[in-house]
């Protein structure tokens, strides 16, 4: 009934870049979509993990193979330490520990969600200090970059993340999972104030944000119509909480960009809402392309070759992190 997903990001307009000639090129970038988790409605972490271990030497010779490489030319390994699902996360690191100590290559494991805060400079100049946010199915979070390398997480979701949220409205809806990309999709023809929705404010002086009281119950069939207009109502909530975090950040901390990156990033209102925001404060609004702003090898790559040029190594008794919390307790603001 609802077809292939639309290509994500497909309606969205990039924003002028700024030039992308002093940018490291990515040589490849190779993404083994898991489609055996479409079936159970999200991810199974069991069959990821094993599906891991099939995919890993697949997709890595394919990139080597894409970019006209041979493993000899290779200078350093980056692989994901975490946060994430523990079995993937291990399948990932012990491959890249095995070719670091075959090819006696350096080894860095990168923070997936600081990988995801670069990844707009892949594409387009991202010079610190700035202020990024992280929103996908699994997180929502804000960062103050005030220097390369160093990044300070300033808020968080206290509940659901923002893909998650879209997600469970959209299975509301009765939408195919991952939601997200419908439901912009429907959201472009519908009215956002046709359905008041609540927006959480937590009390306090917080950068944190909530998800929370967004889900409303309809009666089922949902007409056509009503369906755009729930979408675009959906969407108009969640992303205002997101921009008005963004906001506030920006408010507080020295910023010569903003960056929005994750699944959510393709999100057209989300993309339009935060170029407005950055364009008023006269810095530039820096998204990935789509197929950067999900998860991805290549951010990796560009956060772990950052990190092996300032002279880091992560010792070979590292491992998974899968928690975001018990990553870099350093790097969170107290
Ligand atoms: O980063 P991602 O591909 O995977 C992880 O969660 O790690 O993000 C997936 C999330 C899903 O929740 C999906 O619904 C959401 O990103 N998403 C979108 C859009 N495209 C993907 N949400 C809103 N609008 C979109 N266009
Ligand atoms: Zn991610």
């Amino acid at each position: 009934m609802w077809g292939d997903p639309p290509e994500r990001g497909d309606p969205i307009i990039l924003p002028p870049c700024g030039s992308s000639a002093s940018k490291p090129p990515a040589l490849a970038n190779v993404v083994a979509a898991q489609d055996i988790h479409l079936e159970y409605g999200g991810v199974v972490p069991e069959l990821a993990s094993r599906a891991h271990i099939t995919l890993l030497p697949r997709v890595v010779q394919e990139a080597l193979a894409a970019s006209n490489t041979t493993i000899d030319q290779i200078d350093g390994i980056a692989v994901t330490l975490g946060p994430g699902l523990l079995g993937s996360l291990l399948v990932g690191i012990e491959f890249a520990k095995g070719l670091a100590l075959a090819r006696t290559l350096p080894w860095v494991g990168v923070n997936h969600v600081e990988a995801h805060l670069v990844s707009a400079g892949l594409e387009s100049d991202l010079e610190a200090p700035y202020v990024g946010m992280v929103a996908s199915g699994g997180h929502t979070e804000i960062y103050h970059v005030p220097e390369p390398g160093v990044f300070h997480r300033v808020g968080s979701t206290r509940d659901d993340a923002a893909g998650e949220a879209f997600d469970k409205i959209g299975k509301l809806m009765g939408l195919p999972y991952p939601a997200g990309p419908y439901l912009d999709k429907l959201a472009r023809e519908g009215r956002s104030d046709a359905v008041p929705l609540p927006r959480a404010r937590l009390k306090g002086d917080t950068l944190d944000l909530s998800m929370s009281g967004l889900l409303e119950k309809e009666p089922h069939p949902i007409p056509d119509a009503r369906l755009k207009d729930i979408a675009a109502s959906v969407e108009k909530a969640i992303v205002d909480v997101l921009v008005e975090r963004l906001d506030q950040a920006l408010d507080r901390y020295e910023a010569r960009a903003v960056t929005v990156a994750g699944g959510c990033a393709c999100n057209t209102l989300l993309r339009e809402e935060t170029t407005r925001l950055a364009a008023a404060r006269g810095i530039p609004a820096r998204f990935p392309s789509p197929k950067l702003c999900r998860d991805n090898g290549a951010m990796i790559a560009h956060a772990g070759s950052f990190a092996l040029r300032r002279g880091e190594r992560t010792p070979f008794d590292a491992s998974a992190i899968a928690n975001l919390d018990s990553f870099a307790p350093l790097s969170v603001t107290p």
